[in-house]
């Protein structure tokens, strides 16, 4: 598998740049292949959803375990009722939830048909579906025609791309091509809602916050604070509590203040607002997550910055936590994996 391609990006520059990349795109997915695709949230590898073959090239290529189901990316609103056996109690709440956020990040988990592939679903009766308004994605897949399978581009575990230099930096050479869409607008995955009767359970944290949600239904068993946790109860099952994670050790303090001299030595920091002199000296590297606390610039750049400490050779790196309201929870959910196992002053 490990270096029989070589990666190409497709650039989308041109008006002529984007219809070749599309068609190259369009191309091999028809011929069963995985391709890069930009989508709002984060990059994803995408594959035929209703062709076993071509989803299984996905889990071999992010050397992904098998009990992890993926979710399909639906050209249109048709075709929800025909991968998903809508429970009549369902109904309205997902009317409302499509009408308010689709296109966009919010993935529903609903009663599968059986035309769904037991790869996609990893042999659950529920599927995962959503629906992308990012351009490009949309070129794609409206062109393809089907639902795309695409879980994040990124090896199994580890950090979710933001760019095409990050998915050929993640699976280059294991793969042809990365359609390149540039950065992503919210950079961290979508909201994961499992709708169950009249209400949703929050599966994983993202850029639709549990307050949004609540205006169309009821959410049950929510618990923001949770660590690592998307609404208590189950979770995703491919959310492992060491998901996210770096290679270089994380450890979450509040603010870099509590960090000592002696601890900055060799250490970066990935602070949350962009602060003084005081705040960034001594350390080895620095990157702030925002420059007055918007929490939607800090999900936005979250996953480059730590990608790119990750990348100088730190000791370790010292993160300082975020507000968990809105998409915050996202973040500190993202922030608590990427920590796991480390002591605040490991
Ligand atoms: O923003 C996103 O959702 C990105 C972009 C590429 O669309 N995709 C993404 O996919 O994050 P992935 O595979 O990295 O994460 C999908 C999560 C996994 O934790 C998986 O376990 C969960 O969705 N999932 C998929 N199908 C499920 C199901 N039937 N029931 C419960 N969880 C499910
Ligand atoms: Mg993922």
């Amino acid at each position: 598998m490990k270096g029989e391609w070589v990666t190409e990006i497709l650039r989308t520059g041109t008006a002529e740049d984007l219809e070749r990349a599309v068609e190259v795109a369009v191309g091999a997915l028809r011929g069963g292949e995985v391709v890069g695709l930009p989508t709002e949230t984060v990059y994803g590898l995408a594959a035929d959803g209703l062709n076993e073959e071509a989803v299984a090239k996905i889990f071999e290529v992010k050397e992904r375990p098998y009990f992890d189901p993926l979710i399909l990316h639906l050209p249109g609103v048709e075709w929800l009722e025909r991968l998903v056996e809508m429970p009549e109690a369902s109904e309205a709440l997902v009317g409302r939830l499509v009408k308010r956020f689709w296109p966009g990040p919010l993935t529903m988990v609903l009663p599968r048909r059986a035309v769904v592939p037991d790869l996609v679903t990893a042999g659950r009766e529920t599927v995962a579906v959503r629906m992308s308004g990012q351009a490009i994605f949309r070129a794609v897949v409206e062109g393809f025609g089907g639902p795309l399978a695409a879980p994040s581009a990124n090896r199994f575990g580890r950090i979710s791309p933001t760019s095409a230099e990050d998915v050929r930096s993640e699976l280059g050479g294991r793969m042809g091509w990365v359609v390149d869409g540039g950065a992503t607008e919210y950079g961290v995955e979508s909201t994961i809602v499992a709708v169950e009767g009249e209400g949703m359970r929050i599966l994983r944290a993202g850029p639709i916050g549990v307050e949004e949600l609540r205006e169309e239904g009821e959410v049950v068993e929510w618990n923001g604070e949770r660590s690592g946790g998307g609404g208590g109860g189950e979770e995703a099952p491919g959310q492992t509590s060491s998901h996210y994670a770096p290679r270089t050790r994380l450890i979450l303090v509040d603010r870099a203040s509590e960090v000592s001299e002696e601890e900055r030595v060799g250490a970066g920091l990935l602070g949350w607002k962009r602060g003084g002199e005081e705040e960034e000296r001594g350390f080895g590297a620095v990157e702030w997550l925002s420059e007055a606390g918007d929490l939607r610039e800090v999900a936005a750049g979250l996953f480059a910055k730590m990608r790119r400490l990750d990348g100088v050779g730190l000791r370790r790196i010292y993160a300082e936590r975020v507000e968990a309201v809105g998409i915050g929870v996202a973040v500190m959910d993202r922030l608590n994996r990427a920590a796991f196992g480390e002591e605040k002053r490991g």
